[in-house]
């Protein structure tokens, strides 16, 4: 591959993803795309540039989805779920207790395993939860992910990290080698597609975002843009949830940590009290 190859690979990918390649990235897109070339019927990466600048959209799209990185696990890194259960859930509970409605998004959900935590802990409040309306949208860039999320079918390497065995027995059927969950849990997450370089405001307005562990693929001013954007798509009293590489400091003024709970972020809203616990906001907006 030339210089110019990779310029070009590297350009269409910032445009289209977000992905931000450093200079030495030439490695990684050789071996994330020569087996797309050849899967494609070309000898190497020069003739599948030359058919890029074609401009075949189906190419262009396989090429962006070859080179996402999917890495996912049930409950990754526990903490954010531990703040879920015992921090966001309580307050929202108490929050929504007059409209029994609650919106959580999960904004880069790879192959599911992500909303599907999300969805055992809620199931795990049990009747805490009983008449409210919950919502679990759950979008990826990448649609080879969004059908493996649907069918929520998991190996059993995949069913190893990270899931307790107990929810593991609970919320799973074997079926010969692998794990399917089981069609409750399935039922409370709905799987779109959705690229976060475009507009996503059709949405709505969500509770709780997941935004976890996309963002460190993106240059600072995307991560500002994209910011910018969640922050009109939460509700004042809502809150984000951030990977633990990643955070809201020197990129955006729309949010604030939330006092030690790592990861976990909330609108910077003057003045704004948590119905409850209006001692722990008037902590957060110092
Ligand atoms: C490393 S995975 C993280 C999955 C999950 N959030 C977690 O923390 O385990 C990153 C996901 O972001 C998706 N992604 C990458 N660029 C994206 C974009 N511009 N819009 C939406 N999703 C994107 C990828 O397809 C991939 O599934």
């Amino acid at each position: 591959m030339t210089p110019f190859d990779y310029e070009f690979l590297r350009k269409m990918l910032k445009e289209r993803s977000g992905l931000d390649l450093s200079a030495d990235k030439q490695y990684l897109v050789e071996s994330r795309l020569i087996p797309l070339a050849r899967k494609a019927g070309l000898p190497g990466l020069p003739e599948l540039v030359q058919k890029l600048k074609g401009g075949t959209e189906a190419l262009t799209a396989d090429v962006v989805e070859a080179m996402t990185t999917n890495e996912t696990f049930f409950f990754r890194d526990k903490v954010p779920f531990d703040h879920l259960k015992a921090t966001v859930m309580p307050e929202l509970l108490q929050a929504r207790a007059g409209r029994r409605s609650l919106r959580i998004w999960c904004a880069a959900s790879s192959t599911g395993q992500e909303p599907y935590s999300i969805a055992m802990c809620l199931k795990e409040l049990g009747a805490a939860l009983t008449g409210w309306r919950v919502e679990i949208v759950a979008t990826d860039l990448s649609q080879g992910v969004l059908e493996k999320s649907r069918a929520g079918l998991f190996s059993q390497f995949e069913v190893q990290r990270g899931l307790p065995i107990q929810l593991l027995v609970k919320h799973f059927a074997q079926t010969g080698e692998l794990w399917q969950l089981n069609a409750d849990i399935r039922a409370m997450v709905q799987f779109r597609q959705l690229n976060l370089l475009q507009d996503f405001s059709h949405l709505g307005v969500f509770d709780i975002i997941f935004c976890r562990n996309v963002l460190i693929y993106f240059d600072q001013d995307t991560k500002t843009n994209v910011f910018g954007r969640l922050s009109r798509m939460i509700e004042p009293d809502g809150f984000l949830m951030l990977g633990a590489a990643e955070t809201v400091v020197g990129l955006t003024e729309a949010f604030k940590p939330y006092p030690d709970r790592r990861g976990l972020y909330i609108p910077n809203v003057a003045g704004r009290a948590r119905a409850g616990q209006p001692a722990l906001r008037a902590v957060a907006s110092r």
